[in-house]
């Protein structure tokens, strides 16, 4: 048995604060009946509705894919390009992507159909760290790293303290090895940061979510998490509230 509200937000409807508000306003159904009392606890074979529209309860499933370059970060997109769910076609549950990788970035992207969970993860107030590692085009100087690691200004506005390490330089390709980690999660994100210090980047791939890694896998494949990983993930993410 779970509580009403728990049931809700999982199913992705509503935070679990707006699922209590929808429960008093009286617009959840159990068996047909009107519940307006918080505590309500349901068990999986109660028929509940929100605003007349069933509540589909699927078991959770959570993975974590090695993204190829050349994919998109959405369930289905109207070119016909590959999308991160062409990966997963024995799996019938309803999964998406926890937050996206541009169709050019490679790296681990997580996917579910947890909507509670993948919330708690995206929400920028919880502060996941991502560790990206980026090919620049271009040999950038200690001092235009240190820029990143405070902060820069983008069109919409400063980035937070970044985390940036050197790693490597090819003086005849005129490239280097940069890793950077971040916790924001704005759109393109990383490139325009090393975009703005005239450091272009030219691959990218992100190695790190938190405490997850790609180890063990190739571009392509995939796993699912334990539940002891989605139970630190969930930990990790309300510690930082
Ligand atoms: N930052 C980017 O620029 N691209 C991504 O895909 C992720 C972070």
């Amino acid at each position: 048995m779970e509580r009403l509200q728990k049931v809700i937000a999982q199913a992705g409807i509503a935070s679990r604060r707006k699922a209590e508000q929808l429960i008093v306003e009286g617009k959840v159904k159990v068996n047909g009946e009107v519940v307006t009392e918080l505590g309500t606890k349901v068990s999986n074979s109660d028929k509940i509705e929100v605003e007349g529209i069933p509540v589909e309860r699927e078991e959770k499933v959570y993975f974590l894919l090695y993204k190829p370059r050349g994919v998109i970060s959405s369930v289905r997109d109207d070119k016909g390009r590959k999308t991160v769910i062409d990966f997963f076609p024995h799996v019938d549950k309803r999964i998406y992507p926890i937050g996206r990788l541009d169709y050019d970035t490679s790296g681990l992207l997580l996917l579910t159909n947890d909507g509670e969970f993948a919330n708690l993860l995206m929400h920028p107030r919880y502060k996941i760290e991502k560790t990206y590692i980026a090919k620049l085009k271009g040999i950038p100087p200690r001092p235009a790293l240190k820029q990143l690691e405070k902060g820069v200004e983008l069109e919409d506005g400063m980035t937070a303290p970044a985390k940036v390490k050197f790693l490597s330089g090819d003086r005849k390709k005129n490239t280097a090895i940069v890793e950077i980690t971040i916790h924001e999660g704005r759109n393109r994100q990383v490139r325009r940061m090393f975009e703005k210090i005239g450091y272009p980047v030219l691959k990218l791939r992100r190695e790190r979510f938190a405490f997850l890694t790609l180890q063990g896998l190739n571009a392509g494949e995939f796993r699912e998490l334990s539940p002891h990983e989605v139970k630190q993930l969930r930990e990790l993410a309300l510690r930082g509230e």
